[in-house]
């Protein structure tokens, strides 16, 4: 049986999706739980995209141990240095440097650069990303519209310049499996050194079939695949890591592979990453969605009870899912708490930690039974991972069913050191808190997705809002949970506005400098 290695992109591509940018420390807890999950690659980031990536990967190279960490590096020599001085702390490190190089990419995005131009750049960084590191992995992006002839010129150079994986990326989600595995086939047939490096594939999902493009690849020769947590990435996303790790062990009796994954840590990190980001899985997405498991019709559940085969292919416990919740309650000591709050993939301090208690006692006091989603707001709400320049102190608003008066609100924050109130007019309740905020912020925000949810069930139950707005096409997120949910908007959006406060934005995009 041959293992696939697991790259997991989810904190440099899955970062790039709108909405889903995470700060060091909201990474850091991510990566860890990547390394239980047992991914063997972490690409914690683009070293050379801002001081946060930068500072977000050295972290996670100094702290996560298991995986090899990895940064992603235009092919120039000032990109590949950011990506080393970001990695260099970690026990197993690598550089994945890359440039186009279909058509299509030269010459349009790099004013008509000759094929040879690009072969030579490339086979120059990774000689340059080999004086740091023995793995080194090359990426000629847009290689399924590469002429495959060249393709495979490119790939025989970057290898003898010492690239230990070449990726073949799917950059624009273009590609049917059929294609690629033919594709990967005649890179195999083809490079006449490729016994040298691994081939990993990287696919995006654009017309729904990144999982199916990736397996095609393993099918044929690929030996590592690139994926993110729930599939989050660019544009449709990136293939999505439980859909390719679960296809290959339910079905090894065809793949004839497996992967070092634990599954059972699969929906951790799945909720973990909804937590975090605040962007939901779809009920009906493959392996974690909230129906995956679900089974609502009369005639399968007859055959499940009968036998559970009947109608399930994979076993809920294998990915982590289980029959019965965990329930926290009043009587559950600071050693409970701390011991699932572990299990659902969080560590904190100890000043972290004693925050999160104080919350918990204060809920179990009113909600009997306290679920693992009532635990991860907790987090979300106690443990502040972003620095309050803005501090929501008191909401009040006032509205009534008919409209008679026009929806109020009252709102005071701290900014910085300094107490401000603010009175303001709104279509709704929300409409006015928001008004009010931005009265004392003087900040001029679109708000661009706003969304309320049940955390958990019954009237009782935590409401959670998310926010994305937009300053200036700067895009931040902001979540905030209350069992009123006004002021679960509220928070939101400061939480949202502190973001925004604290975040750089991306300062390069992917394109190679000129
Ligand atoms: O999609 C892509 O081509 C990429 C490369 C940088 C590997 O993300
Ligand atoms: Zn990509």
């Amino acid at each position: 049986m041959r293992t696939i290695k697991i790259f997991d992109t989810t904190l440099r591509d899955g970062e790039q999706s709108p909405g889903c940018t995470m700060n060091t420390a909201e990474k850091l807890q991510l990566a860890k739980q990547l390394a239980r999950l047992g991914v063997d690659i972490i690409e914690a980031g683009f070293a050379v995209a801002s001081k946060d990536d930068f500072n977000a990967i050295r972290t996670i190279a100094g702290e996560v141990e298991g995986p090899v960490i990895c940064s992603l590096a235009r092919a120039e020599e000032y990109d590949i240095k950011r990506a080393w001085g970001a990695i260099k702390d970690a026990p197993k490190k690598r550089i994945h440097t890359f440039h186009s190089t279909s058509a299509i990419h030269l010459l349009y995005q790099h004013k008509g650069m000759s094929q040879d131009e690009a072969l030579k750049r490339s086979v120059k960084a990774v000689k340059f990303a080999k004086s740091f590191t023995g793995d080194v992995e090359f990426s000629p992006m847009d290689a399924t519209r590469t002429d495959t002839g060249y393709l495979c010129e490119v790939l025989e150079a970057v290898i003898e310049a010492g690239a230990t994986t070449v990726n073949i990326p799917d950059t624009v989600g273009y590609i049917i499996p059929v294609q690629f595995g033919d594709m990967i086939k005649e890179i195999c047939d083809k490079v006449s050194n490729i016994n040298k490096a691994i081939i990993s594939v990287h696919c995006h999902n654009d017309l729904g079939l990144s999982t199916s493009n990736s397996l095609a690849a393993v099918l044929n020769g690929a030996g590592q695949i690139e994926c993110t947590v729930n599939g989050i990435g660019e544009r449709a996303g990136n293939c999505s890591l439980e859909e390719v790790v679960m296809a290959l062990r339910t079905r090894n009796d065809i793949f004839k592979a497996d992967t070092n994954i634990a599954t059972e840590e699969i929906m951790k990190s799945s909720r973990l990453l909804t937590s975090i980001t605040g962007m939901s899985v779809q009920p009906n997405k493959a392996i974690v969605g909230a129906n995956a498991f679900a089974h609502e019709s009369g005639i399968h559940q007859d055959g499940l009870l009968k036998e559970k085969t009947t109608y399930e292919i994979i076993k809920p416990e294998d990915v982590g899912v289980s029959s019965t919740k965990f329930v926290l309650g009043k009587h559950s000591g600071r050693h409970g708490f701390r011991a699932r709050l572990k299990e659902l993939g969080y560590e904190l301090s100890d000043e972290d930690f004693k925050i999160a208690f104080k919350v918990f006692v204060k809920l179990a006091d009113k909600k009997k039974d306290i679920y693992d989603e009532d635990l991860m707001a907790i987090v979300d709400e106690g443990v502040k991972t972003v620095y309050e320049y803005y501090q929501l102190l008191d909401v009040k608003q006032s509205s009534d069913m008919h409209n008679e008066k026009k929806p109020s609100a009252f709102v005071k924050l701290k900014i910085e050191k300094t107490d401000k109130e603010a009175n303001a007019e709104g279509d709704g309740p929300v409409d006015a808190v928001y008004n009010a905020i931005n009265i004392l912020t003087g900040i001029e925000i679109k708000l661009l997705k706003y969304e309320v949810e049940a955390i958990t069930e019954g009237p009782k139950a935590i409401g959670r809002v998310i926010v994305i707005i937009d300053f200036n096409s700067k895009t931040v997120r902001g979540s905030g949970s209350h069992t009123n949910i006004v002021i679960a908007s509220a928070k939101a959006y400061v939480n949202a506005l502190n973001r925004l406060k604290a975040n750089g934005t991306r300062k390069v995009s992917l394109l190679n400098k000129e």
